[in-house]
């Protein structure tokens, strides 16, 4: 199989788990390259069981697959832990399976209590509103590691360096806390100091230099998967900023978030969803506050894997995709949840915007949010497909007519081919054209 970035078109919680699951079974190595446990990853076996991941790749249900965690991704060593052991639990081999990097940088509990405190004090503000982070200490650990602060993996194993490094950074992290934000409870340096101490024993058997393995697979003609976390339009570059993650869920996140080289990718899927769903807070021009949105959050069981939050949900916006795909290069879309339409009377696709100042169309997304703010979208309407059966399929001809009319105007407007469509959260429940899987 081709070496393939698999990554989040929309605004998360597309369906990647379920692709990267169905795709491992061809590939070598499944390796995450950021985000950390903000991510929520479902996968559901054969035999009925659900796993939801936040920081273990995807691929780790296939016995025969190398997982990797990259250099890019932010661990919260507690739910890394407890990942591990969950799975275990469950009869999956972990260890000599697992490898993370050396140079992944790590979540500490300051970040998670900053995360909190930040979240509170921007939804005081009378203009402002929170971003409705996953409150994983994602943006503080980031905000660290860019400025050069923030402690890695690699200094678990050097208790000198590790403890120096705590207790500067504490001290500087209460006194952010409590003057700031007038916190009442503090990081006590002690206790955490021990509890880091202790993470190296067992995190020790998986950690070692990813990019060598990585780079070494490649040299032997092994095949990787690269499974993104979050989403394009959550990208703290090409997103609706300042309503975003902050890492690089985009194509380019896979190199520097693995240290590997542009060349050694052959292909990007994009993982949509066949409407469109956010959680947190920031633009989202199809939502749909209505009964309709109601629905599809019923049927398509539209509630955070992570936080448990009610996903808001719209219509497949197309103006929004067309831009993702650009940016990242994908090659192929996997279009996901396409059964959860089959409830609706009537399927709308977003194919342009008009601007409400003056009736302008636009066809280009834009990240700026006055903008954004001043647009409305513009739709193409098809008739449901209510009775008509889907599961039965064994390929895209398959489908029923208005499925099919739905899928050819959606494949036009986002300027890509779909060649995976998932009609159910198993692995069978997939159509794929061919060559892919
Ligand atoms: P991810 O973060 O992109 O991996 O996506 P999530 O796991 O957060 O959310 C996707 C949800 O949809 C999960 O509950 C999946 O089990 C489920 N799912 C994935 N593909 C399909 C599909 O084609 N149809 C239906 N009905 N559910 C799906
Ligand atoms: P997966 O990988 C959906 C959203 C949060 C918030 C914003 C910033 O399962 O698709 P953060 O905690 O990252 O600082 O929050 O990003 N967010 C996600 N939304 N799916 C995710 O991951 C997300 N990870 C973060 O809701 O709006
Ligand atoms: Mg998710």
């Amino acid at each position: 199989m081709p070496n393939t970035i698999i990554l989040g078109a929309q605004w998360g919680d597309e369906g990647k788990g379920k692709i990267v699951d169905l795709l491992a079974a061809d590939a070598d190595i499944v390796a995450r390259y950021q985000g950390g446990a903000n991510a929520g990853h479902t996968i559901k076996l054969p035999d009925g069981r659900e796993f939801v991941l936040h920081l273990i790749p995807s691929g780790i249900f296939h016995p025969d697959v190398t997982c990797v965690i990259g250099n890019g991704v932010v661990i919260d060593p507690v739910a890394l832990l407890e990942e591990i052991h969950m799975i275990e639990r469950e009869g999956v081999l972990v260890r000599g399976r697992l490898f993370i990097s050396h140079n992944a940088h790590l979540i500490m509990p300051y970040h998670k209590m900053i995360d909190k405190a930040a979240e509170a004090r921007l939804a005081q503000q009378k203009d402002g509103s929170a971003v409705g982070t996953t409150g994983r200490g994602i943006g503080p650990a980031y905000e660290d590691k860019f400025a050069r602060k923030g402690i890695r993996i690699v200094d678990l194993l050097d208790r000198e360096t590790l403890r120096e490094k705590l207790r500067h950074n504490i001290a500087e992290k209460n006194e952010l806390l409590e003057k700031v934000y007038g916190a009442s409870e503090l990081c006590d340096v002690d206790s955490i100091i021990h509890e880091y101490e202790l993470f190296d024993q067992e995190m020790d058997v998986y950690i070692t230099d990813t990019p060598l393995l990585l780079n070494r697979a490649i040299r032997d003609g092994k095949s990787l998967l690269l499974e993104g976390a979050q989403a394009a339009l959550l990208d703290i570059d090409f997103g609706t900023y300042p309503y975003v993650t902050s890492s690089n869920p985009t194509a380019g996140g896979a190199c520097t978030g693995l240290g590997i080289p542009p060349m050694a990718i052959d292909r990007v899927i994009g993982v949509a969803k066949a409407y469109t769903t956010r959680v947190g807070n920031g633009p989202f021009p199809t939502e749909l506050l209505d009964e309709t949105g109601e629905l599809l959050r019923k049927v398509g069981r539209e509630y955070g894997a992570t936080t448990g939050r009610p996903r808001r949900c719209g219509w497949f916006d197309a103006v929004a995709v067309r831009y993702t795909n650009m940016i990242n290069g994908v090659s192929s879309v996997a279009l996901t949840k396409l059964d959860v339409l089959s409830d609706m009377p009537e399927v709308k696709l977003c194919t342009r915007y008009e601007r409400t100042t003056d009736g302008k169309q636009i066809e280009h997304f834009t990240t700026d949010l006055r903008q954004l703010a001043a647009i409305r979208p513009i739709y193409e309407s098809f008739e449901g497909w209510r009775a008509l059966d889907m599961k039965g399929a064994a390929s895209r001809e398959d489908l029923p007519r208005p499925v099919q009319k739905y899928l050819d105007a959606l494949e036009h407007e986002v300027e890509c081919p779909i060649e995976i469509i998932s009609i159910g959260a198993g692995r069978e429940e997939t159509l794929a054209a061919g060559s892919l899987v």
